[in-house]
């Protein structure tokens, strides 16, 4: 499986924000939702060998962790407004005080988990053997022998990453990675390692 993980550092982690105006009332949930779209959707479908969490770690009841597997997941469409929708069912249908770095099922292939990164950690780590940072100002992906299956991603909001984050991700090994010279939106890095992965498995 390839495992992307987006840390929203003040993204909203119930469901009280506006569907009129999701950007400015959700902590740019808006940045993770396009980035699930960018991870777990290609054109008419979805990629089934990819798991995408999104760490909320914004507002009340912060942190949780929103997880969609394309192994189960089914009825997920491409624009925002609809991702919105699904993130906020789940948030909304799942309890805020729920047993620690659990993951709770909402439908097929959707969960969340009260927790932040130390979740998605635990959800994982036996099955991962590969494990990426992305960083603007780290080896070029074309330069590293970049694995494509049981690999874990780690990408930055907005903002980055905070230096917490970074350390956990550093003890974990998580080898920093970039896409090119210039610092690219969130999503758009996203569909950069994929391509690079699935150019990678073609070529293996
Ligand atoms: C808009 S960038 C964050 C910029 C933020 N100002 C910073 O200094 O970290 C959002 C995230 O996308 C990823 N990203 C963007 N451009 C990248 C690049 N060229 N190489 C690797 N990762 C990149 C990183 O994970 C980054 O944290």
């Amino acid at each position: 499986m390839r495992r992307f993980v987006i840390v929203g550092q003040q993204a909203i982690a119930t469901a009280h924000f506006s569907l009129l105006d999701i950007a400015g009332t959700s902590g740019r949930l808006d940045i993770l939702l396009r980035c699930l779209r960018s991870a777990l959707l290609v054109s008419h479908g979805l990629r089934r060998d990819t798991i995408v969490y999104l760490v909320l770690c914004g507002g009340e009841h912060a942190p949780r962790v929103l997880r969609a597997d394309g192994r189960h997941i089914r009825f997920v469409r491409p624009d925002e407004r609809q991702l919105a929708i699904l993130v906020q069912k789940a948030l909304a249908r799942t309890p805020t005080d729920g047993p620690p770095n659990e993951f709770i099922e909402v439908r097929a292939g959707l969960a969340v988990a009260s927790g932040g990164i130390e979740a998605v950690l635990a959800d994982f780590r036996a099955d991962t053997v590969a494990s990426y940072v992305l960083e603007e100002s780290a080896r070029d992906i074309r330069e590293v022998p970049l694995a494509f299956d049981d690999v874990v991603v780690f990408v930055g909001d907005h903002h980055g990453f905070n230096d917490a984050v970074r350390a956990r991700l550093a003890l974990e090994g998580a080898s920093p990675i970039s896409v090119g010279p210039v610092s690219l939106h969130a999503d758009d890095a996203i569909t950069l390692v994929c391509n690079e992965m699935d150019r990678r498995k073609q070529a293996s």
